[in-house]
């Protein structure tokens, strides 16, 4: 088990010496390591057991350092950071060399975010580097949203979990590059799409990508749970479904008793922070699947739609 508490000063000595910690951020919890270290980030690919090609994300407290790490930001992307920054955007940016190769997985971008998190910022403002940070959950599985969630499952690999209680967003930041100063959503996340394009009119989503992704994240069955989803009219499957069942729904209930209902009052913002510890918790119930529903096609619903859609891919 880690030692999970509120100690910046602890998470700054670890994090100095080329330990990792684990930092809250307002989307997801991330596994957090120097960006500038090859040995930590080798320990991050190391204990989520990650491949090498998917590279990470680089956390920075403000605009201006972010400047340090990449060599240029197209117009697009300085009004989405000046308007979204702090918080759930992840901006694909051609890096400098400072940043290393490893952490990027040899491509000439660098994924770079500026979390929406006290401790966190108060951390990122105290070090004398970036942090590089994926999800801090093993490769493939759901992300964590509370300091137990990692504890569970990287509690021996890690010393450190900083408690920042659960993410208030729930869900992973939206990934948006540039194709010649275009810009393109790659991952749908805690930034609507709708705030996107208000800003900046209309992008690209290439979110989908099968064979040879650019994004891991795009990958088809990626954010997999342990129970098998079934997608679909929550109603029709419950009349078919032979085996022990529970019901993940949108705002419906089915009067059943395994069942997570996601947002009683129907907003999608509500379903998104409490989405993935929902998952979790079909995994500790003694049912055969879980049968769930799409939400509404927009705001944050899309990103939920797109995690439940790749956590029902087989
Ligand atoms: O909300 C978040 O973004 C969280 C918190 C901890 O910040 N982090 C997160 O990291 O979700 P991770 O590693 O689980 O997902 C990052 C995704 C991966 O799918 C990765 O392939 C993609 O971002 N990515 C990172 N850098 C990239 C780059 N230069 N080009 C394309 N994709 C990139
Ligand atoms: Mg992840």
């Amino acid at each position: 088990m880690a030692a999970i508490g509120t100690d910046i000063d602890k998470a700054v000595k670890l994090l100095t010496n080329d330990e990792l910690v684990a930092i809250p951020t307002e989307t997801v919890y991330g596994l957090a390591g120097n960006a500038l270290s090859s040995i930590a980030v080798t320990k991050i690919f190391s204990v989520k057991n990650r491949p090498q090609f998917d590279p990470l994300i680089v956390h920075v407290p403000d605009l201006e350092k972010a400047k340090e790490y990449v060599l240029e930001i197209p117009e697009a992307a300085k009004k989405l950071a000046d308007k979204f920054w702090p918080g759930p955007l992840t901006l694909l940016l051609k890096k400098k060399a400072i940043i290393p190769d490893l952490v990027t997985s040899g491509l000439d971008t660098v994924g770079i975010r500026c979390p929406d998190h006290s401790l966190t910022t108060q951390l990122l403002k105290e070090l004398p580097f970036p942090l590089a940070a994926p999800s801090a959950n093993p490769f493939g599985y759901v992300s964590p949203t509370k300091p137990q969630h990692v504890d569970e499952q990287l509690g021996n690999k890690i010393q450190y979990i900083l408690d920042g209680g659960a993410c208030p967003v729930g869900i992973e930041s939206t990934i948006v590059g540039f194709e010649d100063d275009k810009p393109v959503v790659y991952r749908l996340g805690g930034l609507s799409l709708e705030d996107i394009e208000a800003t900046i009119g209309i992008v690209r989503l290439m979110t989908h990508s099968s064979s040879n992704p650019k994004a891991p994240g795009q990958l088809k069955s990626h954010y997999a749970p342990g129970k098998k989803l079934i997608l679909g009219s929550i109603e029709d499957l419950l009349t078919i479904t032979t085996v022990k069942a529970a019901v993940l729904s949108f705002q419906k209930d089915f009067q059943v008793s395994n069942q997570i209902i996601l947002s009683p009052s129907g907003k999608v913002e509500e379903a998104a922070q409490i989405l993935f510890e929902a998952l979790r918790a079909f995994d500790k119930m003694d049912v055969e699947v879980v049968l769930t529903e799409l939400v509404p096609d927009q705001g944050l619903g899309r990103a939920i739609n797109d995690r439940l859609r790749r956590a029902a891919a087989v």
